[in-house]
């Protein structure tokens, strides 16, 4: 193969690069695309695709927070995702429904009814319990309750699980056995048993610890009694290990894979969670912080009812483990049914709690919520540069947002001017510091837009691209969708002197069936294990490879559907040129670096692509379409490289 590319770059100069024809040559449209070249005459050759890099020309400085994360409860992102409960519906809720992932257990001759009891509860703020009432049961033959948890208990070998509940009983001191059941051969992969259980409501620990049994993820875990009784149970919960190993943290595989995409930021909470279906179903963060037992959960606008393990708290610690900066979207008066507070007094109440929030997060223990902060466990204040006013705010057709964004903006920056307060939509009254656009784009269109910015003027806001996505396969996008994302983030990163962050939305997927609200995500995920989509893989690799200021890079003759951005590092002398190939054929493209007067002849080549735009990850074939990283030689400042169908490229030179 080697051979045939010095064959098809014989008759040009001494400097051009063969390195990745090892891989192309594989592949047999690419072999007679590189003929079909070769038997050009050379006046023609002069039409080949070119990029010319002025490397000592810089045209705008790179936004060191340019790439984040965006963060909502939707596809089962946070309960069945990444918070690391595995008890479903851990809070026994109200209406229909409420027990379908809790079943009895009964076997032999033991009996045994379950029910939602909504005259008992271990807190105020948690008022219904499940009421366990065993009839009959044995030490052979014990009855009890089982949760099947968000599709199946992962059980992994020599694990250490922790878990707690609420209960109280009409047989006190009557012994409650918990243990990990699978499915399908009724194997006890790990067993406790609590004691001490009295008439009054209180909170027990237990541990799981399981030996050397096989990997599954159809498991129950079980709670059962050997002599009959009634117990009620509450807030029964189960933890594997965490992230940072963090008390009801969060699931490692998945924090891993955040921490590989080197996020500055995470948007939080939402998207349309903040805002809720109505009002009453805002992200109310007072309801979400201190003890479990003080939260009670809400209904979110996905369809499913959030836990509110992820509090407010929680949302900073993801943020404090993957170095992260917080982008804190505040409730602004606006639901999604159309619902709206009336800028004026009756917003009042929800601007304080926006200054009441802000305070949690920031403010020292001398102060009210800072005090609150430390009494949940994180004395330490966090750092917060951006606060976003409401989320799509556009939708909102009372046309309130004018005046409710002017009266949190007015408030904010009375008690923190520091702070960068980001407008959902557009408005007239304050000039917003930065204004957050979201793009939902077919793969056509993402290739359409990848100039976006190119000529927007840089007079106004700030812009945050906070969702964006090209909206190709289900449930995560395939590579046509990448090629679509790459080509938009070329044109977010030539522009990002004026869009200073963007986040890709949404973020996760439980692919399993009825896990998906909302289709084409970027990560996906069962029990057991999870999953980049190509677009999460592009997205690394542009993430790994940013300079610190874009350069000057002209593309010429390259035709439909190819795109670059080319940043540098002035320090570290390092180039990154991004070139998307979202054709079917392999392009040779002349690079040639001015303003160098020499490149390093070892360079570096990663490369996103497969067969056809169709290529794509699963949860069973994860690693169809992921980067390859080849060394390849350079020969000077002027050379030829191949980029290989349907592929993203990311080539890092030394200068
Ligand atoms: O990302 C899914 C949804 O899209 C978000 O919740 C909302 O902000 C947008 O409309």
């Amino acid at each position: 193969m080697e051979n045939l590319c010095e064959k098809a770059f014989s008759s040009l100069p001494k400097h051009i690069s063969c390195g990745y024809y090892g891989v192309i040559m594989n592949k047999l449209s690419s072999a007679l695309a590189l003929l079909a070249t070769i038997a050009l005459p050379m006046s023609l050759m002069a039409q080949a695709p070119s990029l010319a890099i002025q490397v000592d020309h810089p045209t705008v400085k790179v936004s060191p927070t340019l790439y984040g994360l965006m963060t909502e409860e939707i596809n089962y992102s946070y309960d069945g995702g990444i918070y690391g409960e595995l008890v479903r519906d851990r809070v026994i809720s109200h209406g229909f429904g409420s027990l379908a992932h809790w079943t009895m257990v009964a076997r032999g001759n033991s009996a045994v009814d379950i029910s939602a009891d909504e005259t008992t509860g271990p807190s105020a703020a948690l008022t219904r319990s499940l009421k366990v009432t065993v009839t009959a049961a044995t030490a052979a033959d014990p009855a009890g309750v089982q949760n099947d948890g968000y599709w199946g208990i992962p059980v992994r070998p020599n694990t250490t699980y922790s878990g707690s509940f609420y209960a109280r009983t009409d047989s006190a001191g009557i012994p409650v056995t918990v243990s990990l059941v699978n499915d399908s051969t009724g194997a006890v992969a790990a067993k406790a048993t609590v004691t001490g259980l009295t008439g009054d409501w209180k909170q027990y620990s237990y541990t799981l610890r399981t030996g050397s049994v096989p990997l599954s993820s159809n498991n129950h875990l079980i709670l059962t009694v050997a002599h009959p009784a009634t117990v009620w149970f509450d807030l029964v919960s189960l933890f594997p290990p965490t992230y940072h190993n963090r008390v009801h943290g969060n699931r490692i595989d998945i924090m891993d894979k955040l921490a590989a995409m080197r996020p500055k930021f995470l948007r939080l909470p939402g998207g349309n969670y903040l805002e809720g279906e109505h009002i009453q179903d805002r992200f109310e963060w007072k309801k979400t912080i201190g003890p479990w037992v003080d939260r009670p959960g809400h209904e979110s606008p996905w369809r499913y009812r959030s836990s509110d393990g992820m509090g407010l708290l929680e949302f900073m610690e993801w943020c404090e483990d993957l170095h992260m900066q917080p982008v804190l979207a505040v409730y602004a008066g606006y639901s999604l049914a159309q619902e709206h507070v009336e800028p004026g007094p009756q917003l009042e109440p929800y601007v304080q709690d926006a200054l009441d929030e802000i305070q949690y997060v920031t403010g020292g223990v001398d102060t009210k919520w800072g005090a609150e902060r430390a009494k949940d466990g994180h004395p330490a204040p966090f750092v917060l540069h951006y606060v976003e006013i409401g989320n799509e705010d556009q939708f909102d057709r009372s046309h309130s947002y004018d005046g409710r964004f002017a009266q949190f903006y007015h408030a904010i920056k009375q008690h923190y001017p520091n702070l960068q307060l980001i407008a959902t939509a557009p408005v007239q009254s304050v000039t917003p510091d930065v204004i957050d656009q979201h793009f939902y784009m077919s793969a056509e269109k993402s290739f359409s837009e990848a100039h976006h910015y190119d000529n927007v003027s840089r007079s106004g806001p700030k812009i945050f691209v906070g969702e964006w996505a090209t909206r190709e396969g289900d449930p995560t996008p395939n590579l046509e969708a990448a090629l679509g994302d790459a080509a938009w983030l070329t044109g977010l990163e030539r522009n990002s002197d004026l869009v200073i962050m963007a986040s890709y939305a949404p973020l996760f997927v439980n692919v399993n069936p009825g896990g998906m609200q909302w289709a084409t995500d970027l990560i996906g995920y069962n029990a057991l294990t999870s999953y980049g989509s190509p677009s999460y893989w592009m997205q690394v690799m542009f993430s790994d490879y940013l300079g610190t200021e874009v350069v000057q890079s002209t593309l010429a003759n390259a035709g439909p559907r190819v795109y670059t951005s080319v940043t540098r590092n002035q320090k570290l002398h390092k180039l990154y040129v991004k070139v998307v190939n979202a054709t079917s054929d392999a392009k040779a493209v002349k690079i040639s670096l001015e303003g160098v007067s020499k490149v390093a002849p070892q360079a570096t080549l990663v490369t996103l692509s497969g067969k056809t735009p169709n290529a794509t990850n699963s949860v069973t074939n994860p690693r169809a379409v992921v980067p390859v990283t080849h060394t390849i030689t350079v020969a000077g400042t002027k050379f030829v490289e191949n980029f290989a169908p349907y592929s993203v490229n990311v080539l890092e030179l030394t200068y």
